[in-house]
């Protein structure tokens, strides 16, 4: 349910690529997309007519809509008993998601939180390292994503400048820190095995949006370890050439690991020297989705990102984005 940009570029080609997955039927609302997205991902049903859509017949439904529609989609779904993946920010605020994730539970039905970045072997890696206690006791995360979501203008299909869709879009969901700051916090909790127990937010707004668009947040893990993210939609985002900035650097009292996204370069130093890890994206489509189809083959979900776990993420995130916001 939702045939735009990550369904194109993520879901859609990974479902397709994992053995014992089909891309059976899309929907989208707007009228024509779904047919052509359809065509374009070789599934044999693209509709506008959610009744239609239904009726296809299917096992689990991906949601990639915007925030503002994952809860009537998930209720349409467990309408039909359907499984649901669905994709971040899970809702537009904390009351959304709430209803959201206990609509599913009190249907009994699975649901598992589109957190990509959990599933590439970059993210495993570190999780096995920090679990296996390579660089000692990890005391600080330092996750940064600064870019400049494609740039704020860019040319019309007429060759008319002017301002981005794309950049216009993302920031009604809240922003940097909860679009895809949320990626990061769920990164942090999942590799620490420990709760955000404090937070504090610092931000800039460097184009005029009411999400800041550069936000740093602060947050105490229950374990004393500290995490900080910086997340920026604006970093480069009127310049010619931008160079976005993208890494992971977890501190610990025997060593440290770094992971760079301009390189893939992912490396752990510790007293003995330097060792390289996989060398690959931040994002893991392919293996989200054979972890997703193995979770409903087995009934085994203790592999995949709960509806707690999108709760978590983007209660932090919007709170906050909203801290920032009444501060300004
Ligand atoms: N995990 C990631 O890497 C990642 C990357 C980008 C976006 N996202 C998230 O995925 C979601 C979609 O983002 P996008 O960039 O693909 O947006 P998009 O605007 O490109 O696509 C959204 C699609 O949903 C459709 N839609 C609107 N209302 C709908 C409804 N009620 N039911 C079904 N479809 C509906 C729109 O017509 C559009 O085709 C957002 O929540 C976004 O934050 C995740």
């Amino acid at each position: 349910m939702g045939a735009g940009s990550v369904a194109d570029f993520g879901h859609a080609p990974a479902i397709r690529a994992v053995d014992g997955l089909e891309l059976a039927a899309v929907y989208d609302p707007t009228p024509g997309k779904a047919a052509t997205f359809a065509k374009n991902h070789s599934s044999p049903l693209g509709t506008d007519d959610l009744a239609a859509f239904f009726a296809a017949g299917f096992d689990a439904v991906t949601i990639a809509s915007p925030a503002g529609a994952h809860l009537q989609n998930v209720v349409d779904c467990a309408r039909h008993r359907l499984p649901v993946l669905c994709e971040k920010p899970i809702a537009m605020d904390d009351a959304e998601a709430v209803k959201l994730v206990t609509h599913m539970a009190s249907a009994d039905l699975p649901l598992m939180i589109g957190f990509v970045y959990r599933f590439s072997p970059v993210a495993s890696q570190i999780r096995d390292w920090i679990v296996e206690g390579k660089i000692g006791e990890v005391r600080s995360l330092r996750l940064i994503y600064d870019w400049g979501l494609h740039g704020r203008y860019a040319p019309n299909a007429a060759g008319i400048w002017g301002e981005n869709p794309v950049w216009q879009g993302r920031m009604q969901e809240g922003g940097p820190m909860v679009d895809c700051g949320v990626h990061f916090i769920d990164l942090a909790r999942w590799w620490l095995d420990s709760e955000v127990v404090r937070q504090s937010v610092a931000a800039a707004w460097v184009a005029d949006y009411e999400a800041p668009d550069h936000v740093y947040a602060h947050l105490d893990h229950a374990n004393g370890v500290h995490t900080m993210v910086e997340m920026s939609f604006s970093y480069g985002h009127t310049v010619r050439e931008p160079a976005p900035q993208f890494s992971y650097d977890i501190i610990g009292t025997g060593g440290t690991i770094r992971y760079d996204r301009s390189t893939w370069r992912l490396e752990l130093r510790d007293g003995d020297g330097v060792v390289v890890g996989p060398s690959a994206s931040e994002k893991g489509f392919h293996e989200m989705y054979r972890a997703w189809g193995n979770a409903l083959r087995t009934s085994d979900f203790s592999e995949i990102p709960t509806g707690e776990d999108g709760l978590r993420a983007t209660h932090i995130a919007r709170s906050l984005t909203n801290e920032a916001i009444a501060r300004r």
